[in-house]
């Protein structure tokens, strides 16, 4: 009985002290009053202190579907001045940070579309572009802290009133963690993706930086499969993928190949980050190797999944064009034994700031 009360107490601590270095802000919500969102335990604070200027509406709540989030309920619309900012101090300098905004629009003033671009301080970071009040928006980046605050910015491009949800930051306390970003390159989010699992999204507390890993539909040509062991990650695993997530995989049905489409919305330079691990027990004459094309172009050969390790490979594309989709092929060698798998992916589009 003792050690059952210590242990909840342990718990509760340590879900305390893992929300250091996290900023949720709920914008467009009155009061001075925090509160905890019932689905991840995240405390969200009203955005008052952080920005004086703009006005806060609620959406038309017939928007609202089982799984948005209850920080799209309420937003702030700026109406007025080109550029509208938010200021997060106590930023460590040269650390890594993961920030991430929510818009939903909901019908809150009936109109859209609406488009608006986001600033990170001086500098581009994504066109927001709403054409349906229903769509659930996030933009994501990670980046290395130029200073010791952060100042996220709606800029107005006369195509209607720019606002925001919500407004989240995360700290990335290891230098392990997003080796690819740095002073000059941040890394902006077109997707992550979670395979083989049920229809819900992962993210904090499975994910301790609170990344949000989307659930992908399988194709009735792809099996789901999954590991009942749990998926190991090396100390210096330089992606941490939740273990929920790595313990979920798609295989093809009946074939030696998986496809998929990745689209590029601006030019640039977009990396690909793809999570493996091998939940069968092979023996010594099984093996499951698979090559990695993009398009007809082999980037990745003779991958071979660790057994309940998490296993990583990174390529990248680089896109002349805006709106293009490009081929990832995961084709088995001839000698393998076992189709390809995959657990994750994540594409990036990098940004280089000045
Ligand atoms: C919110 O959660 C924190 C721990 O994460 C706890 O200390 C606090 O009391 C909770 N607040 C409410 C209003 O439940
Ligand atoms: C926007 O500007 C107009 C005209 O100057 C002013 O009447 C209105 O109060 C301003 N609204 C906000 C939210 O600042
Ligand atoms: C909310 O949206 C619904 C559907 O578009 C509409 O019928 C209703 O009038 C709206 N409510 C308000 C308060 O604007
Ligand atoms: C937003 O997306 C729509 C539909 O794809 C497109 O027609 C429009 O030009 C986009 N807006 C901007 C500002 O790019
Ligand atoms: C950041 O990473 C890129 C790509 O790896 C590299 O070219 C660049 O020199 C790095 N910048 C710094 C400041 O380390
Ligand atoms: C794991 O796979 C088994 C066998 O295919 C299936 O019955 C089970 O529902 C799956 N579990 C999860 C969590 O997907
Ligand atoms: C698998 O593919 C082969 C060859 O295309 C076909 O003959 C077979 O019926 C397929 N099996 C299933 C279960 O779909
Ligand atoms: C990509 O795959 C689609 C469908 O499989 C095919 O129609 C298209 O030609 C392929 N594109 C390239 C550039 O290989
Ligand atoms: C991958 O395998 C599929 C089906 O076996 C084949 O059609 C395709 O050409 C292969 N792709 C590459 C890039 O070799």
């Amino acid at each position: 009985m003792r050690s059952l009360i210590f242990l909840g107490f342990l718990a509760v601590a340590l879900e305390v002290n893992a929300q250091q270095g996290f900023v949720s802000i709920d914008c467009g919500m009155d009061g001075s009053t925090s509160y905890n969102d019932t689905v991840t335990g995240i405390t969200y604070e009203p955005d008052a202190k952080y920005i004086n200027s703009g006005v806060n509406y609620k959406i038309n709540k017939t928007y609202l579907q089982a799984a948005t989030p209850v920080q799209a309920e309420t937003l702030r619309a700026f109406p007025n001045g080109s550029r509208n900012c938010y200021t997060i101090d106590g930023i460590i300098q040269g650390d890594k940070y993961l920030i991430r905004g929510l818009f939903f629009h909901g019908n809150y003033d009936g109109l859209t579309p609406v488009a608006f671009e986001l600033h990170l301080g001086m500098n581009f970071w994504q066109l927001v572009n709403i054409t349906d009040p229903s769509d659930l928006i996030w933009g994501e980046i990670i980046t290395a802290a130029q200073d010791n605050s952060f100042s996220v910015c709606l800029v107005n491009i006369n195509s209607g009133t720019p606002f925001i949800s919500a407004l989240e930051l995360r700290h990335i306390d290891s230098t392990d963690v997003y080796i690819d970003v740095n002073q000059t390159n941040s890394l902006v989010l077109s997707d992550r993706v979670n395979m083989g699992a049920a229809a819900q999204d992962i993210r904090y507390p499975d994910d301790t930086y609170d990344r949000i890993w989307r659930f992908f539909i399988t194709p009735t040509v792809w099996s789901d499969i999954n590991s009942s062991q749990p998926i190991q990650t090396s100390p210096r695993d330089a992606f941490k993928v939740p273990a929920a997530v790595m313990a979920t995989a798609v295989t093809p049905a009946n074939d030696t190949s998986l496809g998929f489409f990745i689209g590029t919305d601006t030019r640039g330079v977009y990396y690909v980050y793809m999570h493996f691990a091998e939940f069968n027990t092979l023996s010594q004459t099984e093996n499951r190797i698979f090559d990695v094309f993009v398009n007809d172009e082999l980037k990745v050969s003779s991958v071979k999944p660790e057994y309940l390790l998490s296993t990583h490979i990174s390529l990248s594309i680089t896109s002349a064009l805006t709106e293009v989709f490009y081929n990832l092929t995961l084709n088995s060698t001839s000698g393998s034994s076992f189709p390809p798998i995959v657990n994750a992916i994540e594409v990036y589009r990098v940004l280089p700031l000045p």
